[in-house]
C-alpha cells in the first residue's frame, strides 16, 4: 500500500496477550505455495497482486545463507510483509539477520545507555510495553501517550514527522514535544509518490505526514486522510496475531502502512523488539527542501 525507505524487522520474544478479534485474516486461495525450500501462504490476493505471507520452511537455528537471504528478500519484494513463526531468534541473532537485509541498521535515538534500556542494545527498539523493573507501562505516562500514536497507520523511516502523529493522538501530552524529542527526530521532507522495488509506483503514506508541499495545512491533512482512507479499506488490510514466542513479522515500509493496539488498562504484556535496515535507495532520507515545489513552501513546511 505504501513507500518508505526502510525495511523492518519485529520480533517478539515473549507473548502473553490474550487473543482478540486480531487473527491473521487468510484471504483468497488458502492454499500453500512451494516456493524453492520455503513455503508460502498468501494472506491476501487477488488477481494481480499480493500482500503479506506466511512463510515456513527457513532454518533459523543456524545463520541464514546469503542465498536464503537472497530468496527471501524477493519475497518481499513481491508480498511487502513476511510472517514468520517460532523463529527463537535471540537479541544477537536478530539483529544479524537484520544485518543481513541492508548494510546499516538505524541506531535508536532513544537509546541512553545499556543501563537505562531494557534490552540494552542501541540496534534495537524496545517497542514493548514494559518499563526496565519488568512492570507495564504506567497508565497516562509520557510513555503510554507515545503509543497512542503507533494505534495510527504509519510507516518507519529514518526520519519523518513523527511528532505530529504523537500530537495528532495524543493533543495534551504532545502538543509540544520536548527540545529533546524534536533534535532526535526532526522532520524531512518525503515524494508522496515513489516506487516499489518491483517497480509498481506507490504512496508514501503515514499519519505522521502533516503537510503537502504547495498545498495549505487543511487540504494536505484532507488528502492525506482521504489518500491513508484509501489505502486502508477493509480489502487492503489484514492483521497478524503474535502467537508465540519467536515469532517475527518482516514489513517493507516502502510497500506498507502498519499500527499496533493501542494501550489499554487491561492489556498485558507485549515485548516486541524492532529492528530497522536503513534502505540504500536515494529517497532513502527523503529529499532536500530545494526539490520542494514551490520553493517558497520551504519556510512554512519545515516546522
Ligand atoms: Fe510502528
Amino acid at each position: 500500500m505504501q513507500t518508505t525507505k526502510v525495511s523492518t524487522v519485529s520480533y517478539s520474544s515473549q507473548n502473553n496477550c490474550s487473543r482478540t478479534e486480531q487473527s491473521l485474516h487468510l484471504r483468497g486461495p488458502p492454499t500453500a505455495i512451494s516456493d524453492g525450500s520455503f513455503v508460502v501462504k498468501p494472506v491476501l490476493q487477488s488477481n494481480d497482486s499480493s500482500f503479506g505471507a506466511e512463510i515456513g520452511g527457513v532454518d533459523w537455528t543456524n545463520p541464514i545463507p546469503a542465498k536464503v537471504v537472497r530468496q527471501l528478500v524477493d519475497l518481499q519484494d513481491k508480498y511487502a510483509v513476511l510472517i514468520f513463526r517460532g523463529t527463537g531468534l535471540d537479541n544477537d541473532r536478530h539483529i544479524a539477520f537484520s544485518q543481513q537485509l541492508g548494510e546499516k541498521l538505524e541506531v535508536n535515538p532513544f537509546f541512553h545507555g545499556i543501563e537505562k534500556d531494557r534490552l540494552q542494545e542501541p540496534f534495537l527498539w524496545d517497542v514493548s510495553n514494559i518499563e526496565l523493573d519488568g512492570s507495564l507501562v504506567e497508565k497516562d505516562s509520557r510513555r503510554w501517550h507515545h503509543s497512542l500514536g503507533n494505534a495510527l497507520w504509519h510507516t518507519v523511516r529514518v526520519l519523518n514527522h513523527l511528532w505530529h502523529s504523537r500530537r495528532l493522538a495524543s493533543p495534551v501530552i504532545y502538543g509540544q514535544p520536548t527540545a529533546e524529542e524534536l533534535s532526535l527526530k526532526p522532520p524531512a521532507f518525503h515524494k508522496l509518490v515513489q516506487t516499489a522495488p518491483d517497480g509498481r509506483k506507490t504512496l508514501y503514506l503515514a499519519a505522521h505526514a502533516k503537510k503537502i508541499a504547495g498545498r495549505s495545512f487543511e487540504d494536505s491533512q484532507k488528502l492525506i486522510w482521504e489518500l491513508i482512507e484509501h489505502c486502508t479499506q477493509p480489502e487492503y488490510v489484514f492483521s497478524m496475531e503474535w502467537l508465540a514466542g519467536g515469532d517475527m513479522v518482516w514489513w517493507d515500509n516502502r510497500q506498507c502502512m502498519h499500527r499496533a493496539n493501542a494501550y489499554t488498562e487491561n492489556m498485558t504484556a507485549r515485548d516486541v523488539r524492532r529492528a530497522t535496515v536503513i534502505d540504500d535507495g536515494p529517497l532513502a532520507f527523503g529529499v532536500n527542501a530545494e526539490e520542494l515545489v514551490p520553493g517558497k513552501e520551504r519556510k512554512e513546511t519545515a516546522a
